[in-house]
This record gives structure tokens, sequence and C-alpha cells, in this order.
């Protein structure tokens, strides 16, 4: 295979002996495809003994790094066991493990390694690292990281790379990727990357920064640019231009139940047209005012996605007739998802009959950064009822569609 290697991937291959050598940076610049390279390096000329390899699950470790890796070496030079996670290349036992849980760390204690590539550092759990860390004993282990950036205090960026002691016994290195630091990567696509980013999210995936969270949540939200009147979501209703109806539901008890509907345009503009929002409320009144809101507009509404926490919630909705189903609820990207359509003006809110949702949009915020929450790198858990309506049902109808 005739390799064309950037410039920092070329530095990072060549350069990469320390005992942790850390490449962190932009989403696609290039960090895993070289770190596969020099850790096939590893594999073939590094300290003798058992090797680890780790990502945030076992199945995202296979999906980001070992199917690449098996690429590179071809068939009949590797061995994979997806049940038990043990990978033989080149011969060489690898443990490969996923790393999220607070008890990933007890999976590998006792155990003795001769080198460790771990990929998505930052979201492994804290404990796996150190123990980990410890179990690289052999003698000349080399431990391999990548990541993209996460809050400015994480422990890997405090600890490690800001690790003035570690990095002046030259015991740590650590490269800082680009999106131009990978070659292959055409204009349009580089376009499409950081169109599909908003906030700290573009700061730390498109960037490359160790951005913090602060402030606003939904600073591109502008009651001037994205509040529409009654009157013309009546008129869009009528037209008609609405192709479909979503609706998203989060539950609560004491908390309100918020409830979200949207108009989609054909070409995929979202317009907030109705909410329900009510403490104390049961399962039965907001399905009755779902089957209103359907009456009203003429149309079954296509999906409504619901926090999973409480199924048979969304069982009593089915019951009803509503085609109800459980949402993803991964935050981060849900609420780049959600940045991103304001952003781009893809997503509106008719202020008259959505008020509540119009003063949380303005007042969701982040903790202060001296606030010890802070560190928890989400946004305050208050008034974000028909936030969470709003996250689950846009980013699980826009998941899998590249719209
Ligand atoms: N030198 C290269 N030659 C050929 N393909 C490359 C090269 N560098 C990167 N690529 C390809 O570019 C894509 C993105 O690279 P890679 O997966 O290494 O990025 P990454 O920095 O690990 O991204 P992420 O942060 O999203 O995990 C992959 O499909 C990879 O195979
Ligand atoms: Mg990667």
């Amino acid at each position: 295979m005739a390799l064309k290697l950037s410039p920092k991937q070329k530095h990072y291959y060549a350069n990469s002996n320390a005992k942790i050598n850390v490449s962190h940076g932009a989403v696609r610049s290039g960090k895993t495809f070289i770190t596969n390279l020099r850790w096939l390096k590893y594999v073939r000329h590094g300290p003798p003994g058992k090797l680890l390899m780790s990502g945030r699950t076992k199945e995202s470790l296979k999906e980001n790094v070992l199917d690449d890796l098996f690429a590179m070496v071809g068939e009949g030079n590797y061995r994979y066991n997806a049940a038990t996670g043990v990978l033989y290349l080149f011969g060489r036992k690898i443990e490969c493990r996923g790393a999220e849980k607070i008890d990933s760390e007890g999976k590998i204690r006792g155990r003795t390694y001769a080198g460790w590539y771990a990929d998505e550092v930052t979201i492994q759990h804290k404990e796996f690292v150190k123990q980990a860390i410890a179990r690289c004993s052999v003698s000349g282990a080399q431990i391999f990281w990548t990541t993209n950036p996460d809050h400015p205090k994480h422990h890997i960026k405090t600890d490690f790379l800001e690790k003035k002691s570690l990095r002046d016994k030259g015991l740590l290195l650590h490269w800082h990727f680009y999106l131009e630091d990978n070659a292959t990567l055409t204009p349009d696509y580089i376009e499409m990357l950081k169109g599909s980013f908003s906030g700290v999210f573009y700061d730390r995936n498109i960037l490359g920064q160790w951005a913090v969270a602060q402030g606003r949540v939904y600073q591109d939200y502008s009651e001037e640019r994205h509040n529409v009147s009654r009157e013309e979501i009546n008129r869009m209703i009528r037209e008609p231009e609405f192709m479909e109806y979503i609706a998203g539901t989060d539950w609560g008890i004491s908390a309100p139940i918020a409830a979200n509907i949207y108009g989609v345009t054909r070409d995929y503009k979202f317009y907030q047209i109705a909410e329900f929002y009510k403490s104390r409320s049961t399962t039965e009144e907001v399905g009755r005012w779902y089957l209103q809101q359907e009456a009203w507009l003429g149309k079954k509404i296509s999906v409504i996605y619901c926090d999973s926490a409480e199924s048979d919630r969304i069982l009593g909705l089915q019951k009803l007739g509503l085609r109800a189903m459980d949402s993803n609820k991964e935050i981060d990207a849900g609420l780049n998802t959600v940045m991103t359509l304001f952003k781009n003006d893809r997503l509106f809110v008719c202020s008259e009959t959505c008020p509540n949702t119009v003063n949380e949009l303005l007042t969701y915020r982040y903790p202060e950064p001296d606030d010890p929450k802070a560190a928890l790198d989400t946004p305050i858990d208050a008034d974000n009822h028909s936030m969470d309506a709003k996250r689950y049902c846009l980013h699980n109808y826009l998941r899998y569609r590249r719209i």
C-alpha cells in the first residue's frame, strides 16, 4: 500500500517514543490512522508480553479501531474473538477491553502488560486509566492514547497533558491534530464536518480545543430570527407546508411533563407548533392532548420520541393509539444537534403557543466555570423539561438521516 502521510502523522510516527504518547484534536484528523500504524510497529518490535487495547466499549473499539487495523494487516494476520475480546496480531496476544464503567478497572487488576493503546481516552473511566498505567509494568512498556478534546479541567488534561513533571522527564509527548493534518479529507467533506458542529462542540471537534462549556446553551437561538407567529404557523399547516409532524416527551411527576410537536417541511426545517407543559399531570392527560392535536392537524404524529426512563408511560401512550417510542438520550450529541439547527436557521418556535419552551431556551445554561458542577460538563439540571423533549425529538429524528 502506497502511504500518503501528512507531516504531523509522519512526525508522530517517528517520534512517539515516550512512555505515554497522546494524539488529541479535531475529529477525522488522522489520529487513529497513524496510531494504528504506530501500534503495528509496536506490536512487532515492542517488549515481549501481553498487550492491552481499550475503547469506551469493546464494540466501539472494534468499530473505531480494530476494523481499520484488520484492513491494514489483512486476513490471516490476526485472529479476534469478539466475545472474549482476545486478539492475536502477528502472533501476539492482546486483550481488548471496554473501559467506560466504574467496574472496568477491576477486570485488568493484577494483570501485567507490555503496552497499551487507548482510543477515546477521555471517555474511559478515570480508575481504568490509572489502573492500566500501573499495569504497564514491563520494562520499556509504552502507552498510546488518542482522543478528541474535552473540557479543560478533564483529568487527562490536568493530570497528564499539563503535568510539567511528566513532560520535563520526557515521559509524555503529545501531538495536537487539526483537520488539515489528514491530507485525505476533501474540501467538501471538511465543509460538511464544519457544518455539523456548533458552539463548544465546534471548538472541541473542529478546532481541536479543550474548550469550556459556559453561558447559555442555545446561544444561537434568537427571538428575532427563530420565533414565528401563530398566524404564520396556521398558514403553514393549511397550505400544507409540513410533510409530517413529530414530537418529543419528557416525563415528570412533581416536575412538569413537557411535550413538543414539530412540523417538518420538505427541506427539513422544524417548526415547534405546540407544547404541553404541566406539573402533577398524568400520562393519560398528555396522551389526550396529543390526540386532540392530531385531530386539529388532521394527521397522525409520525413519531413521538419519549424519555426512555419510563417505559410504562410510553406503553400508556401506545395504548391510546399514539406512535410513541423511546429515545437515545446521548446528551452532547443531542445538544449539538439542536445547537446546529439554530445556527443554520432550521429550527423555529411559535412563541405564542410555546411560551415555556421560549422561556427555557433563554435560560438554559451551563454552570459558571467556578461552580463544582462545571466539572460535569453538562447544562444545569433545572428548567430543562421542554429542552429535553426537544433534544429527544430532534436528535433521534435526525440521528440516522444525513440531512
Ligand atoms: N494517511 C492516511 N491515508 C489514508 N487514509 C487516511 C490517512 N489518514 C487518515 N485517513 C482516513 O481518514 C479518516 C479519518 O481518520 P482517523 O479515523 O484516523 O481520524 P481521527 O482523528 O481518529 O478521527 P475521530 O476523532 O473522529 O476518531 C479515516 O477513514 C482514515 O482511514
Ligand atoms: Mg479516531
